[in-house]
Formats: C-alpha cells, structure tokens, sequence
C-alpha cells in the first residue's frame, strides 16, 4: 500500500549491528551452515537466455533469485549486488548464502554501497520490511563456504556482457547504481546488451516511499534517469503492476509444499514480509521482484504502453519515474530524443503466480 513503505525506523549502524546479533554463527540450527557448497546445474541449450541479476536480497529478491535459478530456460550468468533493503555488505552475504543454500554456479559480486550522489537521498534499511538481515530476519550463517567474486558489480556486469555481445538480459531489481556506473565506465555495453528489465517505478499510481517515488528509483533517482535514457530497451515493471500480484499464505504453504527445500527456505524467510503486506491491506505479500523475472520469460502476461522515461531529480517529486507517451505531441522537453521504453500497466496476476508454482516445482 503506498506509503507505508516509508516507515523507516532504523538506521543503517543500527541494522548492520542487530544483522550481526541475528546471524547464527555456523550453529548447527542454521539452515546452511557447512559441509561443501552445493551445486545445482541446469542443462543448457541454446534457446536459454543469459541473465545477469543486479539485487539487493531482500525478501521478495530471494524469491525472485530461486524463480531465475529454476527456470528451465534461463541462464543465470551472474548476480550483482547492491544496497538498498539492507547495507551492501548484507545484501552480498545474502546472495551468497542463497548461492551455498541453492547451488547454483552464477559468481556473486558486490556493488554499490550508497548512490551515485550519497547526499541527495538519506538511507535508512526497510527493517520493518525486510527484517534486520534483510532476509526476513532468518538466521543466516555468519561464515559461508562460498566468496563473492573479486571484481566490483559494474566490472562483472561490463565482463559478462561483452562476452555475450547480443545474448544477455540485465534484470534489476534493486537501486540501479551499478548500472549507471557500468554505463558510465563501459557505454559500449549499451549496444551489447539484449535488453535490460527493472522492477521499478511508479508511473501511474502513487510510490512507497513518497507519493511520487518508489524505493528502487527513490533509493538513487540519479542512477534510474542513466538507465531510462541510456541507449537500450529498457523493460519497467513497476508498482502500477506488482502491487496486483499477491500471493497470500496458502499460496505461499503450497509453494513449499510443491517446490521442496528450496521454496522451503523462501516459505521461511518471508513470514514477517506477509505480515508486513497483511497489515498494509494487501492479500498476501507482493512479489515485486518476481513480476520483473516474469516478464522476461511471460511478457505476453502483462500489458505495456510505450514511453520515454524521465526520472525528477529535484524537489518534492524526486524520484518520480514520468513517461512521456509514444505518438503524443508537447513542447520541446528532456525527454526528446531518449529511447521509448516499455512499461508496465496491466498484468495477469493469475497466471503470474501460476508461472511461479509452474517454475518452482520439483
Ligand atoms: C522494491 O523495493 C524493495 O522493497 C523490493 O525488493 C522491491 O525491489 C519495491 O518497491
Ligand atoms: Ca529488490
């Protein structure tokens, strides 16, 4: 529900402090705390697209991961991490245990700790949301078997992609700094990439965080604006659709029931996230993340509208994600001569959450 996302009572000390109490240091009550990494391959073919997963796990971002992890034609080339539900350091020890928990083979590298420009967007964690860990707090080992990847998010991103000229798909579900910071140290990646889908934005309907912004684009409105305007086919699904995709405890418990250990640790660590969503009058939890996945692999499950995308970078709308519609005449403005985007605005919200039961059922 809008606004109540905004409720941020603690600070990032204080989060990162009772992340660290709530970690169970390896005992054995941990859900994945030793022994050898697991890993899960998938068998590949040609038809698979390459995805890289710029994330900052969180709760619904978990869900999102285990979604491009088992699905049969997605190939999962890399994850990125960022700030944003919790502290960078956080949201990469997150990645990391869901990689040891679920094995799959991607590298894990961590990005950005704050936004392009720090001081234009105070930050404090959503731990009302996403709990003090940024998992729900769900007890995650302190020590894990795997390390993240040496290089920074934007260099694994700018790797990946002119490895794969013309194969691979970014989808970003978190501020969008590494992005921007990709973009701005490699732009030739921009022609490179096969497309780029964010979950993100709030294009018709009011933001979670200020009536005009929502957290992904609030978090570094600076970094969203690179992104809109850069030279690629950006895919915006935002909070005009997400919010119509919830799925309520029972879906949930049928999730575990049906996806085994994997959906298991995803029934888990989303209990204080459904309550979040159950109490801001939704029914049940809202899967943002997911909807960005699904519209990669589903898109004819949503409906767009083609617009060039600017995101205010100043003043009481900061971080508002405006489209000017494709074929409709104004002034001369910014938004002249920048790619027309897909967005968001309708959703099959059924069959939405169908897919996911589908995709994570062993
Ligand atoms: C976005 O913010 C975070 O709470 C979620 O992970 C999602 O990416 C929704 O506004
Ligand atoms: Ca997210």
């Amino acid at each position: 529900m809008p606004g109540l996302e905004a409720l941020w009572p603690a600070t990032p000390a204080m989060a990162l402090a009772v992340m660290k109490m709530g970690q169970c240091g390896g005992a054995p009550a941990c859900p994945v705390a030793a022994g050898a990494p697991r890993t899960t391959r998938k068998k590949k073919n040609n038809n698979m697209l390459k995805v890289i997963f710029d994330t900052d796990p969180g709760v619904d971002d978990a869900l999102a991961l285990l979604y491009l992890h088992k699905h049969a034609q997605i190939d999962l080339i890399g994850v990125t991490t960022t700030f944003g539900n919790a502290s960078v350091e956080s949201t990469t020890h997150n990645a990391l245990y869901l990689k040891q928990a679920w094995g799959f083979a991607a590298p894990v590298a961590r990005g950005a700790d704050g936004p392009l420009q720090p001081e234009a967007t105070p930050e404090a964690w959503p731990v009302h949301i996403h709990g003090h860990n940024g998992l729900g707090n769900h007890p995650v080992p302190a020590s894990l078997d795997v390390a993240a990847d040496a290089r920074p998010a934007h260099q694994l991103i700018i790797d990946l992609v002119r490895a794969h000229p013309g194969e691979v798909t970014l989808v970003a579900v978190g501020r969008m700094t590494n992005l921007a910071l990709a973009l701005q140290q490699a732009p030739d990646i921009a022609g490179l990439v096969r497309g780029v889908v964010i979950m993100g934005g709030a294009f018709h309907v009011n933001g979670n965080i200020t009536p005009a912004a929502e957290a992904n684009i609030w978090g570094d409105a600076e970094a969203a604006d690179v992104v809109f305007t850069a030279s690629w086919p950006v895919t915006a699904i935002g909070l005009d659709v997400t919010t119509r995709v919830e799925m309520d405890r029972d879906g949930l418990n049928k999730l575990a029931t049906i996806g085994g250990a994997d959906a298991e640790l995803v029934r888990a660590l989303s209990q204080d996230y459904v309550d979040f969503y159950l109490q801001a009058g939704h029914k049940g939890m809202v899967v943002h993340d997911c909807c960005a996945c699904i519209a990669l692999t589903r898109p004819e499950l949503f409906q767009f509208e083609r617009a060039s995308v600017r995101v205010a970078t100043d003043g009481v709308a900061r971080g508002m994600t405006i489209p000017k519609p494709e074929g409709l005449a104004f002034g001369p403005s910014v938004w002249d001569g920048h790619v027309v985007q897909s967005i968001a605005i309708g959703v099959d919200a059924a069959a939405v959450l169908a897919d996911i039961e589908q995709t994570l059922k062993v």
